[in-house]
């Protein structure tokens, strides 16, 4: 006869295993190959010649955004951070009702945690919904999510948003808090985040809440050192795109013949990042069957990267059908969490 010791048994009744409390929704349809191969031919043809953004995080862009987010310079992350270690308790209280987390673009979540904290310090129960384009980065980070809290499952979607949110859609869910943090919403322009931020309200219901990260518009020279960091990791993030280009479309890319350039334009208040060619040069392209000329001094935008004011987030909650009900600040006042309700 076995004997199960007391505290086991007890574990084995109320905790199901981690793999038993998570689902995950593979909805990334077209070959990633065939994206990018399109992406980079128009963005080739287009004048000024320009990649997309999405295209930084492949496994060792994803990585290289990581160390940015460590860098000195850097604040936003940590300013963020430093948001949800002081106010965490009164952003779940301002939530009424039992929560049930969505958070999109979730990556590594690792800012998420304080939020889950404080939600299970209020019910005994999360079930927590996350989207994300990489099923890699979304499946590690559930994994040790669940390792961390037995009374978490987790229903995890891994989609472009856009897909993610019409499954959500479908869900009936609790009281909803839906997190978009890290100043994500910084990468579209006004238009996409108006499109974006209706197409999430459009999934909510009235009284649900939206928890938004954005970075504040301040002195030009410290944003500008935020992308231009003297390690050079932010030049390396930039410049990973050519040599992705490289190893999956056969690219030939001399990346000692490119640099990278950020500065902060005041007028749009944007950072823009460009990749500037030093040199008159030719570069092919083998998977295309593409030969793409280069002028001495010619810019290949690839982000800009929104700062506001609050009452440049005020609006963009007013025109997408939420009311900005609470802004918390870090002590130097460079980062700002919105809770918007969904009105
Ligand atoms: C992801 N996003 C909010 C970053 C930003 O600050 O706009 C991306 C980034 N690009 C260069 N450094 C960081």
């Amino acid at each position: 006869m076995v004997i199960i010791p007391r505290e086991e048994t007890r574990l084995a009744q109320t905790e199901p295993a981690p793999d038993q409390r998570l689902y995950i929704h593979n909805l990334v349809k077209r070959d990633p190959l065939a994206n990018l191969a399109d992406d980079v031919r128009k963005g080739l043809a287009a004048q000024p010649k320009r990649f997309l953004p999405k295209y930084f995080y492949d496994e060792l862009g994803s990585q290289l955004f990581e160390a940015i987010c460590l860098l000195p310079e850097y604040y936003l992350t940590r300013a963020e951070n430093e948001i949800f270690q002081r106010y965490a308790g009164e952003i779940v209280a301002a939530v009424d009702d039992r929560i049930t987390l969505v958070e999109m673009g979730s990556g590594s979540a690792s800012k998420t945690r304080l939020i889950i904290e404080a939600i299970l310090q209020r019910q005994s129960q999360l079930v927590f919904m996350p989207v994300d384009i990489s099923r890699t980065a979304i499946e590690s980070s559930s994994r040790i999510l669940l390792q961390s809290y037995p009374k978490l499952t987790i229903d995890a979607y891994a989609a472009d948003y856009f897909t993610g949110l019409a499954e959500l859609g479908k869900k009936p869910r609790k009281r909803t808090l839906a997190l978009f943090l890290g100043s994500n919403i910084s990468n579209f322009d006004i238009g996409e985040a108006l499109r974006f931020l209706r197409a999430l309200r459009s999934v909510l219901n009235k009284g649900d809440a939206l928890l938004l990260g954005a970075d504040l518009k301040k002195d030009p020279a410290i944003l500008e050192a935020a992308y231009n960091d003297a390690l050079g990791v932010t030049s390396a993030f930039n410049l990973n795109v050519l040599a992705r280009i490289n190893r999956e479309l056969g690219g030939t890319f001399d990346l000692h013949k490119f640099k990278h350039v950020a500065f902060y334009n005041e007028s749009m208040g944007r950072i823009e990042i460009y990749i500037e060619s030093l040199f008159t040069q030719t570069v092919r392209i083998e998977k295309l069957d593409l030969e793409v000329e280069f002028a001495a001094g010619e810019l290949i935008h690839t982000e800009n990267s929104y700062k506001y004011d609050l009452a440049g987030i005020a609006r963009l909650a007013e025109e997408t059908g939420f009311a900005c009900s609470r802004t918390w600040l870090d002590s130097q006042e460079r980062f700002s969490s919105n809770l918007l309700l969904a009105s």
